[in-house]
This record gives C-alpha cells, structure tokens and sequence, in this order.
C-alpha cells in the first residue's frame, strides 16, 4: 500500500506537473457555472434503505416515511432553486437516481422528474437503482409510468453462501423473472459483487447465468471493497487471485456475446447502458450528491438535517469545493474517461482546447508500449491488461481517497477542508 501510494503521489505530481495535492475547501457559492456545459448529466440522492447492509459506504439512514417526504420537499426546492437560474430549458444527457434505496420514495419520483422536466431536457432516458425487494410489478410500473427507461438492481449474488457473508435475504429468482417480464426497461442492469472470500470462477459464472436467465440486459461486477468506516468484516480477496478471477469472469462475458461499456459493466446488446459516472460534466442533487463543472468538483454534505437547513436558508448545500488548475482538470477528465474503456482525442480537444497528445504524448506512448491501450484513429482502448491494473488503481483510489473523504464527511457536516 506504501509502495502503491508512494508511485500514486509521484504518478500525480508528473501528469498535473505541480506539486499541489487535490485541496478540497469549504467555500461555497450559489451560482454554479452549468449553463454552457456539453454533455451534462443530472444525479439525484435519495438517502433511505430499509435496513443497513454493513459492507455499504453510501450516504443513507434507515428509512421513514414522514423524513424521506420532508427530505423530497426540500430536494424539489434545490433542484426549482438551481434549474431557476437558467434562461431557457436546457439539454442533458440522462438523469440518475441512487442511494440508498430510491425506490423507496416511489410514490414522489414523478414529482421529482417533473420537477426537473421544467428546467431540462433529457435526451437519454432516466435511471434507478433498486433493491431486490423494490422488484414488484406495482412499483416497476409506477416507475415506468414516470418515464424511468433504465433500472439497476443491487442482486449483489445469487448464492446463498455469500449473501449470507453480506447479510443480505435469500432471492426468489423465479418470482424476480416474472416481475421482470411484466413490466419492460430500456435496460435491466443487475449489480453483482465479486472477490469475495474464496469466491471462485464458478460461482461468478453461475451468477452472471441466473442475472441473464432473469431477464437482465447489462450487468455491472463490483470488486468487494473492505471500506474502513463500514462495519463489515469480510476481507477482500489478493491482488493476484483477484485478477486472475477478473480476466476470467471478463472472457466469460465476452464469450457470451456481451460487450463491455465500462470498467465494471457488460451489455447484451449496444443500446443498453448504466452508468452514472461517464459523463463529462453533471449537476447532483440531493445529500451527498457531487458536481463536476468545467474547472470544479462539489460535494454536498451528508447530514440531512443541515442539507434541509440549507436550502430553508436559499443557500446550495454544497460541503466541499475543489477548484482545479487545468492540468488537474485533464487528469481527473482522462481518469474518469477512461472509466469507459475509451479515449477519443478528439473529444479531449474539444473539452480542454488542446490536442491531447501534446498534454499526453509522451505519457500515451509509454501506456501503448506497456501493453495497457491501443490506439486506432485516435480513439485511445484499454486493452484487458489495462482494464485490470485501472481496476486496481480505481480500488487504490477508492480506498485512499473516497475512504477518507467520506469517513469525514460522515462524522461532520461542512469540514474544513480535505488534502487528498
Ligand atoms: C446504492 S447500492 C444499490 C441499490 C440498493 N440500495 C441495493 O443495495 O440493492 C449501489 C451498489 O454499490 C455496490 N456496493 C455497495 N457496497 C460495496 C462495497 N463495499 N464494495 C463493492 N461494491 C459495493 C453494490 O453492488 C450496490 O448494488
Ligand atoms: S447496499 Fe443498498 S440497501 Fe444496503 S445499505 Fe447500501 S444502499 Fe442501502
């Protein structure tokens, strides 16, 4: 981990050319520079679950219903608040509930969409995670019936042996199948985890066959990460093992015909999609809930009571702020590029004004010699080694960066600043 983190700080210094860390502040402002932005996307947190899962190290309190209503009021005054800003409707790529549970507040969704239907227009469907239990046909429908095109289900697995290490209720798979059938998406995305304890290809297969013989047309595999804040105690699995089950499990999905669409995600056929994260620019609503803009990252706060008091004052319920110099902005920009497997410089140009081999010459020869991207046309693609050491990089990240963060972020509602 030294080691790791040690090339981590080095790898950082060199590509932003600066020693300056990312430094998140506790400024905050109420305009924010959206108006212009290409390619926004739009997230909305709904933070209630039924019960805790101790391996989660989202942003959620137990669920009930008379705070999840009042915390939707206040959510509507925060979007009426940023969309009034606008002059006229604005174009977004897609819209993205998670949690949490937000099917939980299923009877407010439609609410919450039209709400947003004022200031934008959504040009690629609408998304939400479900947990198992929020598979029935009443609340597939009413989520149907608000113009929700995508669901994601949070299966995690389909065996018994490791939803008990995740204390999560045996699955009625057949029940789950015929829910599904009644009510059709878009895309069916279904959630699994993978490299846990002694977890084997085996087990992962049989996983990846019942999500698709249950109707799923996309499936995202999470690596297990052991978070330090949570109360878990499973251990996550060592880097070789995990990277062998890894290649294996990707060959697999490949072998039945599914392409891969992000780091984690898999899709049976081109048009199905899921993911929140590769968008290059997206407003968050809700506790928790970031913002990316052209030169900042936002981070709301976490404690429902403080975001409600917030927005009761007129103000954004922003935490923390990171004001980028355009070298961090690239770095963060290729970082979650990269999250879908693709670079295309053309794309980086337009963004940023720049031809990207000149920023990253240098740096994409050395990723092609490495064996970890290839290059057609000036579409940069992680090859199956580069997928995996992203991957390892990614839980490197999560775990020195997004651990930290979020573990101060639970315990206060506007920190100081974070150093990361
Ligand atoms: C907000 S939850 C999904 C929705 C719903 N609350 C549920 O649990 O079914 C988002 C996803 O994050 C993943 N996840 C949660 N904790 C994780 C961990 N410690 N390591 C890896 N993935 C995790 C799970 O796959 C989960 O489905
Ligand atoms: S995994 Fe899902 S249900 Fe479990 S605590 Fe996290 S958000 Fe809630």
């Amino acid at each position: 981990m030294i080691y790791i983190s040690l090339i981590s700080t080095i790898t950082r210094m060199w590509l932003t050319r600066s020693f300056k860390p990312f430094t998140f502040k506790n400024h905050y402002t109420n305009d924010l520079a959206f108006k212009d932005l290409d390619n926004l996307g739009l997230y909305v947190h709904i933070p209630f679950c039924k019960s805790i899962c101790n391996f989660c190290p989202y942003c959620k309190v137990l669920y009930s219903k008379d705070l999840c209503d009042k915390y939707i009021d206040y959510l509507i005054k925060e979007i009426n608040f940023v969309g009034s800003k606008l002059d006229e409707k604005k174009q977004v790529t897609s819209l993205y509930f998670g949690g949490g549970s937000p099917a939980l507040a299923t009877d407010k969704i439609k609410d919450i969409i039209d709400t947003i239907n004022k200031y934008f227009i959504i040009t690629e469907g609408i998304g939400i995670e479900l947990h198992p239990e929020d598979v029935n046909v009443e609340t597939l429908q009413a989520l149907k019936n608000a113009n929700v095109t995508k669901i994601s289900i949070g299966i995690q697995s389909f065996n018994k042996k490791y939803q008990n290490i995740l204390g999560r209720k045996p699955l009625d798979c057949s029940q789950l199948a015929n829910n599904l059938s009644k009510v059709k998406f878009e895309t069916v995305s279904i959630d699994l985890i993978f490299a846990l304890p002694n977890q084997t290809y085996k087990d992962l297969k049989e996983d990846i066959d019942t999500a698709l013989s249950i109707g799923a047309n996309h499936i995202a595999i999470y690596p297990f990460i052991d978070f330090t804040f949570t109360k878990s105690k499973v251990k996550a699995m060592e880097k070789k093992e995990k990277k062998a089950l890894l290649d294996d499990i990707t060959n697999y999905l490949f072998e039945k015909g599914l392409v891969r669409n992000s780091i984690w995600t898999f899709a049976t056929k081109n048009n199905a999609s899921y993911s929140s994260m590769t968008r290059d620019n997206f407003l968050g609503f809700g506790c928790s809930a970031t913002t990316l803009l052209k030169d900042q990252f936002k981070i709301n706060t976490f404690s429902i009571e403080e975001y409600i008091k917030r927005i009761d004052n007129n103000n954004l319920p922003t935490s923390l702020t990171i004001d980028f110099t355009k070298r961090q902005r690239m770095i963060y920009y290729l970082f979650w590029t990269l999250y879908s497997t693709k670079i295309d410089s053309l794309d980086f140009e337009k963004f940023f004004g720049i031809p990207l081999k000149k920023m990253y010459g240098f740096e994409l020869y050395l990723a092609k010699k490495l064996g970890f991207l290839t290059e057609e046309n000036g579409i940069y693609s992680m090859t199956l080694k580069g997928a995996f050491y992203y991957h390892y990089y990614e839980n490197f990240y999560t775990l020195s960066y997004i651990d930290k963060m979020w573990n101060v972020m639970k315990n206060e509602a506007f920190p100081k600043g974070i150093k990361l």
